[in-house]
């Protein structure tokens, strides 16, 4: 079916994200305003024409989250009403993803609420990378592109080298997650006993699966957050005789102590994705930021054509 015009928005978590999306696609960015009131509702206003066109709006998750997800419906809103004639929201990190299954007694399943405040909102479509737990694609009930940061992790380490290294998944559940990065560095990886009680943010590493002696590291995760699994993990990791430590995550949270933590652990390089947006601050200077500007309008633009996005990473 042919599509309208292609518009790309941004919310206001991200506008750098955006702008590198649009000069791929050699498009301008839509024209919006959103701003809060007194009374701190949020307001988005859609400046330009959008009637059955393609809209793609990009908003990412980070803080203050709650302001974002409701800039973001707020922003569908707007322009469903407007006529869009196709609406996908483009997360780059998906908020709310680590609350996806009930394994305590009364509580939420997060993520599939804010999956369906998309689809109630308006969204016809959503494109994110690296959720937390790839079955969250099964609360959607609209299609969901689920990408992976996983193949510009790969070609910056094959760039380095990979002599002498092993990939390693710092917990069983990012085992899978891992093994695909191990596979196309053509690496072997090992998987370290890591083991959260409850709620608890702070995680105990208790041996690792997988020789590391003598070998440098290339530890990847979907996202560091408190920085409390790497700090720990790096100290067994040198217990147990490894070399240097590359660390590497899609989603860098970096969130309350993380920035402390990992200055005072010793890492070689900690190598993330912009898929959040980095303060100065927080730029350390063995940081290294890959763009995920490319694979987003790569993505955007098969879309809007109806093109394959499994091509993308073959
Ligand atoms: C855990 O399930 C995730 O994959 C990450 O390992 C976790 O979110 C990292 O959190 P933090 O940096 O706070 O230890």
């Amino acid at each position: 079916m042919p599509r309208g015009e292609l518009k790309v928005f941004s919310g206001t978590t991200h506008p750098e994200l955006a702008a590198e999306v649009c000069s791929y696609l050699k498009r301008p960015l839509g024209k919006a305003s959103a701003f809060k009131f007194s009374n701190d509702n949020i307001f988005v206003a859609v400046n330009e024409n959008v009637r059955d066109a393609d809209v793609f709006i990009l908003q990412t998750s980070c803080p203050p989250v709650n302001d974002g997800l409701m800039e973001l419906l707020i922003f569908i809103d707007a322009c469903r009403r407007a006529s869009a004639g196709r609406i996908t929201a483009v997360i780059p990190y998906f908020p709310y993803a680590r609350s996806d299954k009930k394994d305590q007694p009364r509580v939420p399943i997060t993520a599939r609420l804010v999956s369906e405040l998309l689809s109630v909102a308006g969204a016809d479509r959503v494109i994110t990378i690296d959720l937390h737990a790839p079955q969250i694609q099964g609360f959607f009930s609209i299609p969901l592109d689920h990408l992976t940061a996983r193949h510009n992790v790969a070609k910056y380490f094959k760039k380095k080298g990979t002599e002498n290294k092993v990939v390693l998944a710092p917990d069983a559940g990012s085992a899978n997650f891992v093994e695909k990065l191990a596979n196309l560095l053509d690496l072997p990886y090992a998987i370290v006993d890591k083991r959260r009680i409850g709620n608890e943010e702070r995680a105990t590493a208790r041996g690792i699966i997988g020789a590391v002696a003598g070998k440098d590291i290339i530890y990847f995760d979907d996202e560091i957050s408190t920085a409390g699994s790497l700090q720990e993990v790096v100290r067994l990791l040198k217990e147990e005789g490894a070399g240097k430590v590359y660390a590497s995550c899609t989603h860098p949270v970096l969130s309350g102590p993380a920035i402390d933590r990992i200055k005072k652990t010793p890492l070689e390089e900690l190598v993330v994705t912009n898929s959040i947006p980095i303060p100065q601050k927080k730029r350390l200077a063995n940081l290294t930021v890959l763009s995920l500007g490319s694979l987003l309008a790569e993505t955007i633009k098969r879309v809007h054509n109806g093109e394959s996005i499994s091509a993308l990473f073959g």
